[in-house]
C-alpha cells in the first residue's frame, strides 16, 4: 500500500494529472500564528501540483526564509529575492529560482533582506500592491502562485492579500485555533473593501490533527461549522516525517512519499485543484 501510494504521489511516469486551472490561480497562504503549518502547506501543496502537471510558482514572503528552505533554493544574505522586486522594482522573473529536481516548481526565496521591508515599504509608492505589480508583470503564467506569508498582519501580509485571488487559511486543531482569526478576517475585508474587491477565503486547511485527542475533534467541528465547504475534506495529521522533511532540504512528498502527511498533503492539493476546475478558479 506505501509503495502504492508513494508511486502515486512521486508520479515518475508522469502519467497522473492534477487539472490545471483555466486561468492563474494566486494564493495568499495566510494566518498571523506562528507554527500553525503555514510555510509546511505552501512548500507540499505546491510540490503535489508541480509533480502532477502544474506550473507553480513559490513566492517566500516571510524574512525567516522558511520556505526557501524547504525547497532547498539558496537564500543566504546577497542572493537576489523578494525585496529587491519590493523595494526596488526588480523583476520577479530574475529572482525567481528553479527548485532542483521538481520540474515546473520555482521559488522565488527571501533573504534577511526582507526583514528590513516591513518598515521601509512604508515610505513607497503603492505600497500595497508592489507584490500585486511583481507578480502581474511575470512574462510566464504559471498555474498556481503561493504566498507563503510572515506571522503578522503587517504590510508584507497586506502586499500578498492584494497580489492574490484567494486566500487559504491553515488552522491548526489545538485549542486556540480560532482566537485571533477574527483579527485576519477583519484585515481580509479592509482589503476587500478598499483595495482588492475580488479577494476570497477559498480554503481552510487543518493541520496538525492529533486524532489521538477528543480536542481535535472538537477544533475540527468548530471549524467546519464556521467555515462550512471551504474546510477542505482533507485533514493534514501531526506527522514526524512532515516535521523531518526541511532538515534535509525537502518536502514530505519527496522525503517520504509513502508517509500518511505526504498522502494527506497530496489529497489536500488534488482537492484544491478540482475545485478550482469546478468553480473555474476562484470562487
Ligand atoms: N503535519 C505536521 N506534523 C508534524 N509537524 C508539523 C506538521 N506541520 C508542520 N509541522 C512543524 O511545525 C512547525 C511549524 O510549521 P510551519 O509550517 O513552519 O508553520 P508556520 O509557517 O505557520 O510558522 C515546523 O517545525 C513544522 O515542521
Ligand atoms: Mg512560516
Amino acid at each position: 500500500m506505501e509503495a502504492l501510494r508513494a508511486v502515486q504521489i512521486l508520479n515518475p511516469s508522469g502519467e497522473i494529472h492534477m487539472p490545471r486551472p483555466d486561468h492563474p490561480r494566486v494564493l495568499c497562504v495566510a494566518n498571523q500564528k506562528g507554527g500553525v503549518g503555514k510555510t509546511t502547506t505552501t512548500v507540499n501543496l505546491a510540490v503535489a501540483l508541480a509533480l502532477h502537471g502544474n506550473r507553480v510558482l513559490v513566492v517566500d514572503l516571510d524574512p525567516q526564509g522558511n520556505a526557501s528552505t524547504g525547497l532547498n533554493v539558496p537564500h543566504h544574505a546577497g542572493v537576489p529575492d523578494v525585496y529587491d522586486c519590493l523595494i526596488d522594482n526588480v523583476p520577479l522573473a530574475e529572482v525567481a529560482q528553479a527548485v532542483e529536481g521538481i520540474p515546473n516548481l520555482f521559488c522565488v526565496p527571501a533573504t534577511i533582506d526582507l526583514a528590513g521591508a516591513e518598515i521601509e515599504l512604508v515610505s513607497v509608492v503603492a505600497r500595497e500592491s508592489r507584490l500585486q505589480r511583481a507578480i502581474a508583470g511575470h512574462p510566464e503564467k504559471f498555474d498556481y502562485v503561493f504566498i507563503d506569508c510572515p506571522p503578522s498582519l503587517g504590510l508584507l501580509t497586506v502586499n500578498a492579500l492584494c497580489a492574490a485571488q484567494e486566500v487559504l487559511i491553515p488552522i491548526q486543531c489545538e485549542y486556540y485555533a480560532l482566537e485571533g482569526l477574527n483579527q485576519l478576517i477583519n484585515n481580509i475585508n479592509l482589503v476587500r473593501q478598499h483595495l482588492n474587491p475580488t479577494l476570497d477565503v477559498s480554503t481552510i486547511l487543518l493541520t496538525m490533527y492529533d486524532r489521538r485527542t477528543r480536542l481535535a475533534d472538537a477544533v475540527e467541528q468548530d471549524v467546519r461549522n464556521h467555515f462550512g465547504s471551504k474546510v477542505l475534506d482533507a485533514v493534514i495529521p501531526r506527522n514526524v516525517r512532515v516535521s523531518e522533511a526541511p532538515s534535509y532540504g525537502q518536502s514530505v512528498m519527496t522525503y517520504d512519499p509513502g508517509s500518511r502527511g505526504a498522502t494527506s498533503y497530496f489529497e489536500a492539493a488534488l482537492e484544491i485543484a478540482m475545485r478550482g476546475v469546478n468553480t473555474g478558479g476562484a470562487a
